[in-house]
């Protein structure tokens, strides 16, 4: 009998989704399998928005931000009742394993289902956040960054023009991934993120003696999990250190575009080990990637511990 596996994304959107669903229905044909897409994550799932997926959906759709098939943050998943509907709808259609890609929120809400009705599971980590414990990326951060470098590039033709401290805030909740990376690559004067303490009065000496020696602009990025406000730094840079200032937000701008050649290569290697996975009987399981390459890990070894900023990372900064 044919084996129909489902696909759905869950949480914010990150580019590498597009190609992955790609992947998912080019590689699930190949291997026999009859591929479903379910639309609007597990609010799709519940509501039954679940449809077979042919070459002609993923025609056209690689470059592309965004996830075709959408995405949700779904309140009534985290409930029995709509969890058993969701079952019921897979049933009918035979589907009996599924691919999320998501966070580890997304994750956990999966979990709960697959310990009330066995349905198979494999996640591949998809977050701009970089944010998972047990995988050193998530799919999307790439072209996030490369969206942020582009934005900060941009920036600071603008401040240097106008002698100016721009504070450029960037997404992650509570880790400072994004900014610690584009702070290190961007060559910008500052970088807070909340995993590590920091008091601006410290540098003021410092920036007012570069300014004495010719600075004429500030870059500075700032993770959004801190706990000031952009605009406080922003105030400080003006009553300190005695520069105009001005703050940018680049918010959902990190979460679109087209996604990068890394991105592309990493949703084709973390579908086509997800569908393998399930081939292969693995039913519980996170696709995770380090510097040994990709592995197999269990749901709970991913999400029991909170995510830690690699020290090694952190220590470049400090
Ligand atoms: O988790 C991804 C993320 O983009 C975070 O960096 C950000 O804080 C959040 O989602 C924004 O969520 P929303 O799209 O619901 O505003």
């Amino acid at each position: 009998m044919k084996k129909n596996i489902a696909i759905l994304c869950s949480g914010g959107d990150v580019s590498g989704m597009n190609p992955a669903l790609k992947r998912f229905v080019e590689y699930a044909l190949e291997k026999k399998l009859t591929p479903y897409f379910i639309y609007d994550g597990y609010e799709g799932l519940i509501d039954n928005q679940i449809k077979e997926a042919s070459y002609c959906d993923v025609a056209g759709i690689i470059n592309r931000g965004g996830t075709k098939i959408g995405s949700a943050r779904s309140e009534r998943f985290m409930h029995k009742e709509y969890r058993q509907r969701a079952k019921e709808n897979l049933d009918a259609l035979g589907i009996d394993s599924l691919i999320v890609l998501g966070g580890d929120g997304s994750f956990r809400g999966l979990h709960t289902f697959y310990k009330e009705h066995k349905i198979k599971f494999c996640g591949i980590p998809s977050t701009i956040d970089n944010d998972i414990q047990g995988t050193d990326y998530c799919l999307g951060v790439d072209t996030a960054l490369n969206i942020i470098k582009i934005s900060v590039d941009a920036i600071r033709d603008t401040a240097s023009s106008f002698k100016r401290a721009f504070i450029v805030e960037t997404m992650g909740r509570e880790c400072g991934y994004l900014a610690l990376i584009t702070h290190l690559t961007s060559g910008s004067e500052l970088c807070l993120i909340p995993e590590i303490e920091y008091n601006l009065d410290t540098y003021e000496a410092k920036f007012k003696e570069e300014i004495k020696n010719g600075r004429r602009y500030f870059i500075v990025i700032v993770s959004e999990g801190i706990s000031q406000k952009s605009s406080e730094i922003a105030s400080w840079f003006e009553e300190k250190i005695g520069i105009e200032s001005r703050v940018s937000v680049l918010g959902h701008l990190q979460r679109g575009g087209n996604p990068t050649v890394k991105d592309r290569l990493m949703a084709f290697k973390f579908v086509t080990l997800a569908i393998d996975a399930l081939l292969e009987r693995s039913t519980e399981s996170i696709v995770c990637y380090d510097a040994f390459g990709f592995h197999l890990k269990t749901l709970k070894s991913v999400v029991e511990k909170p995510h830690k900023l690699n020290e090694e990372l952190l220590s470049l900064l400090k």
